[in-house]
């Protein structure tokens, strides 16, 4: 059923509410942005995955939507089908982490300010909304959504600057910048995001040296270097991608059970996903391109096993289910990847079972250093 979408200002308002009761809105500027951006003119449609393994597209301006639309949910916006079916090509970030990073962010009146990853423009139309948009640049990989956020974003009355291009390179002919904001995650920091901000300014991005294994870092620009913490709580946004088009899927390697190594482990094969760190810190071992999933019987049962990949061949397979706390590992290729975990983890244990808030980065055209409690504290790894 369609409703009028006249009262959309009290499901903006109730958003903030919704917002600042969880906590993750606190100022009164970025409240004001919540409550004067139409998120549903940006957003006007989404895209809901089904039972059956599809997409079924929603309409902001329904009930259903309008109602989704103004809650703190992440919403697939545009899909890509290629060889590896159908892929999520951009989406409209969770809109109490998007405030998280904008407070984070630290934005002053006159300040200019770089987004990387346009997608609907709602985040642009925050940052234009807070600043003006002459102080407001936004730039995204892929074309067509960019020339359709420009037109959603002067309708509803905001037109920062918005460019098409790998925003890894940042934007060069509009530096520099007092912040820099990206909302996709990257490997590691591009220097000309460094070169591109002003001393003493700020870049705050999901820095991902392997899929999943990563968070936010809020980095300061020094002269020689770039250096921060992490935030505090977990966040994962799309990888960038350097080329329009979905990211493609590392290939598999296939798990030849008969020349597998068999023992079992105490470690559960849960543990890289409910402790996020140990991933990170694994990640460093693994290196960047692994891929991971369950084992079963069929789609219609609970998986078995969990297993884990990287592209040298290397594979392990843990059963889900552990007998008297041991868990059943299969491990063949050249490297033990079960055991990278497991070091992972007593590395986590005898650092006192650290979280995110006490690892840092220290960014220089040379090297990027991944460390403990301070910048020369206790070396965690390096990202390339
Ligand atoms: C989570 S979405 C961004 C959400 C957006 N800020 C909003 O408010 O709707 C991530 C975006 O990053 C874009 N992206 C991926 N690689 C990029 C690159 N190299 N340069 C710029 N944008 C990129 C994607 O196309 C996608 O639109």
């Amino acid at each position: 059923m369609t409703t009028a979408v006249t009262d959309w200002h009290d499901h903006a308002h109730r958003l903030a509410d919704e917002l600042e009761q969880a906590g993750k809105l606190t100022t009164p500027e970025w409240r004001q942005a919540i409550c004067a951006v139409p998120r549903h003119e940006l957003v006007p449609t989404y895209h809901q995955p089904t039972s059956e393994g599809t997409w079924r597209e929603i309409d902001t301006s329904t009930d259903e939507g309008l109602r989704t639309v103004y809650s703190n949910t992440v919403l697939v916006t545009a899909l890509t089908t290629g060889t590896a079916g159908t892929t999520v090509l951009s989406s409209s970030t969770q809109p109490g982490l998007m405030t998280r990073m904008l407070e984070a962010l630290d934005v002053h009146d006159e300040h200019r300010v770089l987004e990387v990853g346009t997608g609907t423009g709602y985040n642009a139309a925050l940052l234009a909304h807070r600043l003006g948009d002459e102080r407001v640049f936004s730039i995204d990989v892929e074309p067509h959504l960019v020339e359709i956020a420009r037109n959603r974003l002067a309708r509803v009355g905001y037109h920062p600057t918005l460019a098409v291009g790998d925003g890894a390179a940042g934007l060069a002919e509009h530096a520099p910048f007092d912040r820099v904001i990206a909302t996709c995650a990257v490997p590691s920091i591009p220097w000309s995001w460094v070169e591109q901000t002003q001393p003493g300014g700020v870049i705050l991005t999901d820095v991902k040296p392997a899929l999943g294994a990563g968070s936010l870092v809020r980095l300061t620009r020094h002269d020689d270097r770039a250096e921060g913490r992490f935030d505090a709580t977990y966040a994962a946004f799309m990888d960038l991608r350097h080329h329009p088009g979905g990211n493609l899927t590392p290939a598999r390697t296939e798990r030849d059970h008969s020349h597998a190594e068999h023992r079992t482990s105490p470690l559960d094969p849960r543990t890289p996903w409910t402790s996020m760190i140990v991933w990170f810190l694994a990640s460093f071992a693994l290196g960047r391109t692994i891929s991971f999933g369950y084992t079963g019987a069929d789609t219609t049962q609970p998986p078995t096993a969990s297993w884990i990949s990287t592209l040298d061949g290397s594979w392990a397979e843990i059963s889900l289910t552990g007998e008297g706390g041991q868990y059943t590992v299969a491990e063949g290729g050249p490297r033990r990847l079960w055991s990278l975990i497991e070091n992972a983890h007593q590395r986590w244990t005898d650092l006192g079972t650290p979280g995110w808030g006490r690892f840092g980065l220290t960014v220089t055209p040379e090297r990027q250093l991944v460390w403990l409690d301070e910048p020369h504290g206790e070396s965690i790894g390096e990202l390339t």
